[in-house]
């Protein structure tokens, strides 16, 4: 089993980000939590981050050769790109969308994510957590994706 994490724009900012919405664990903290519980399940775990959105739509694309599973934090382009919830749709691995903060109880132009309908799962507002959450929530339906 092998699971892609991709970070999107500004998410390399983390611990120093607002952390009234996003908390004080830097990325690299969050991935080192994800590694480790990656190596519990014996899952070989890959992670990337960029503020582009065709790095991201190239990294969704390679992900449907080699990879059983996504983890997707895809930051504002949430909100507006219908390039990224176009990769998602196009490639036939589960993508579960990710994000720190509860989208749905900040800002208007945050409660909507036009990548969900194309996400097998949305886990949102527990921070670091979700995350986590989000490579339990592909233990429970690995076998049946
Ligand atoms: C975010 C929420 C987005 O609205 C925001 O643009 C981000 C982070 C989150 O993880 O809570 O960059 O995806």
């Amino acid at each position: 089993m092998k699971i892609l994490v991709i970070n999107g724009p500004n998410l390399n900012l983390l611990g120093e980000r607002n952390p009234k919405h996003y908390g004080t664990q830097t990325l690299t903290a969050i991935e080192d939590r994800m590694e480790e519980r990656a190596g519990e399940y014996g899952w070989e775990i890959e992670f990337h981050r960029s503020n582009h959105e065709g790095e991201i739509i190239d990294l969704l694309h390679g992900s449907r050769i080699d990879c059983d599973a996504v983890i997707l934090n895809a930051g504002a382009y949430t909100h507006y790109s219908y390039a990224i919830r176009d990769a998602i749709e196009a490639i036939r691995i589960p993508v579960i969308e990710v994000h720190l903060s509860n989208i749905c109880a900040r800002e208007e132009f945050r409660a909507k994510s036009v990548l969900s309908p194309v996400c097998r799962g949305t886990i949102s507002g527990f921070g670091a957590a979700s995350y986590i959450l989000a490579m339990e929530a592909l233990v429970e339906i690995i076998d049946d994706n």
